[in-house]
């Protein structure tokens, strides 16, 4: 009989820590309903201490789904657990999830005390912890370089304390699959009253081991898995969800088993990409553009006598089919609200028109709308608030030629025009919008991508733009690559101009 893998999902904890990756609540409400669609266990939904704001993230989310475990992080310490466990008051089945570090390197560096005071807090905290929910998870921060002697002493000590599922960390990912998968083997041969919790795997992609390590953690026992869409996380981000469902549902012969609805995936993929503004890289297992892309011709003619030649997942199998994915100016209303519903996104009948008018006068300038367009058009109108407004832009620029743009802003309702010459389009325009804006600012980072492909696609833009020592981001979309930029760095702008 198969084993099961409970799969938790901490995108709107670990991933959102990501700069420029933060989402409102209703835009996290969206995603914890698509994790419940997508058949996750445990959502782990902020840390409600840190802010107001992830505290009611983790009260909404909880409302707002029915079946995962809401998952609450907290450090050691009480006033966080009682925060905590208020944040989680409306959650069917919830979950606080307390630890500290165990590394010599935190236990030293970082709270200047010793390995048996810190067990000493370990216990405090999963009793405090207790006392208002069944369901206590304990983390032991770095444990990827914790001594796997004392790693098994603080496991056992918090098992027998109440905790039901025990975190293992990599929190640098500095680990290899072997040396993960040998301290979870160790754990499990060495802490007495090991099954009366379940392990799980948290794994940090520093080192690209992310997913590997996380397999290596299951294969030696571990029974839960801390994962994200799309991997995205801090630095170099957290095990991503979609590989780890695909590697056992591949590995049958494993027979480990999760609850995952693999057909969501891509769904969800864009829903978090597209909310995030964080590109998914093309070449990205599971759910990149070119993850299905056979360019090869030895390949493609492989593919079309027979998909196994060298497709190891049908497409379909993760949510992507081809012939669904193209919308055209044909496409009535109940197409673009079957396809946003496929994208776990569904929209009151207003908003739908608005979505729709959008969508006409987008397939009238471009052939086919893919599901990223689609996406981009149900997200457009968090512009709608903003107080800096592109009334109008004109480039003039060539080979051979001064780039000169001229801008129009409307700031709060007044309009403000200026012209500025530069090297290229992109630069006239910036210092145009500058010359308006009167802010000493610099952009530090610049990244346009074509959405999907063809000359008539829409042009992503991400940018970060620093001002007054602090950084932020702006995101646009458009057919015209010169407007979606300076739409970004208006939409970064908004964020610090009140
Ligand atoms: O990486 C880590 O150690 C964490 C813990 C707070 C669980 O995210
Ligand atoms: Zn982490």
């Amino acid at each position: 009989m198969s084993d099961r893998l409970f799969i938790f999902d901490t995108t709107l904890r670990d991933g959102e820590q990501v700069p420029g990756c933060q989402l409102n609540s209703i835009e996290k409400i969206q995603v914890a309903r698509a994790l419940e669609e997508l058949g996750v266990d445990v959502i782990e939904a902020g840390f409600p201490v840190s802010s107001p704001g992830d505290f009611n993230s983790v009260v909404e989310i909880s409302k707002a789904v029915t079946w995962p475990t809401i998952c609450a992080l907290t450090r050691a310490v009480e006033k966080d657990i009682d925060v905590a466990a208020e944040a989680l008051k409306f959650a069917k089945r919830g979950r606080i999830h307390t630890g500290i570090g165990t590394s010599d390197y935190h236990i030293r560096h970082k709270f200047n005390s010793n390995q048996d005071e810190i067990l000493e807090r370990a216990i405090a905290a999963t009793k405090y912890a207790k006392r208002y929910v069944e369901d206590i998870e304990f983390y032991c921060e770095d444990a990827g370089r914790t001594d796997n002697a004392y790693l098994a002493r603080v496991v056992e000590a918090v098992i027998k304390a109440g905790a039901t599922v025990v975190n293992i960390p990599d929190t640098t990912g500095y680990c290899l699959p072997d040396e993960y998968g040998a301290k979870i083997k160790y754990l499990m041969e060495h802490v007495d009253g090991i099954h009366n919790a379940i392990i799980s795997t948290h794994c940090h992609n520093d080192l690209g081991m992310a997913t590997a390590n996380t397999v290596q953690g299951v294969l030696n026992g571990a029974r839960q898995v801390e994962v994200t869409i799309n991997g995205i996380g801090e630095r170099a981000g957290n095990t991503s969800l979609e590989e780890v469902a695909m590697i056992f549902r591949s590995h049958k012969e494993r027979e480990i088993e999760t609850n995952i609805n693999t057909t969501k995936i891509y769904g969800i993929s864009r829903t978090v990409s597209s909310l995030m503004n964080m590109p998914v890289q093309p070449n990205k297992a599971i759910v990149g553009r070119n993850a299905f892309a056979h360019s090869s011709g030895i390949h493609q003619d492989g593919v079309l006598k027979n998909r196994e030649s060298y497709e190891i997942i049908d497409p379909k199998d993760v949510g992507i089919d081809d012939s669904a994915i193209v919308l055209t100016a044909r496409s009535g209303r109940a197409a673009l609200k079957h396809r946003l519903s496929v994208l776990g996104v569904e929209l009151s009948q207003e908003k739908l028109d608005k979505v729709y008018q959008e969508f006409l006068k987008l397939a009238d300038r471009k052939k086919d709308i893919n599901d990223d367009d689609v996406l981009m058009l149900a997200g457009k109108d968090r512009t709608a608030m903003h107080r800096i407004k592109l009334d109008y832009l004109q480039v003039t620029s060539g080979v051979g030629l001064q780039s000169v743009a001229s801008v129009c802003l409307d700031i709060a309702g007044e309009k403000f025009q200026a012209a500025a010459a530069g090297n290229g389009p992109v630069d006239a325009a910036i210092k145009a919008v500058k010359s308006i804006i009167h802010r000493t600012m610099t952009i530090q980072e610049f990244l346009i991508q074509a959405i999907n492909k063809g000359s008539d696609d829409m042009g992503k833009v991400h940018m970060q733009v620093e001002y007054d020592g602090n950084n932020y981001y702006g995101f646009a979309a458009n057919t015209d690559i010169i407007a979606a930029s300076v739409e970004a760095f208006i939409d970064a702008i908004n964020k610090f101009v009140k």
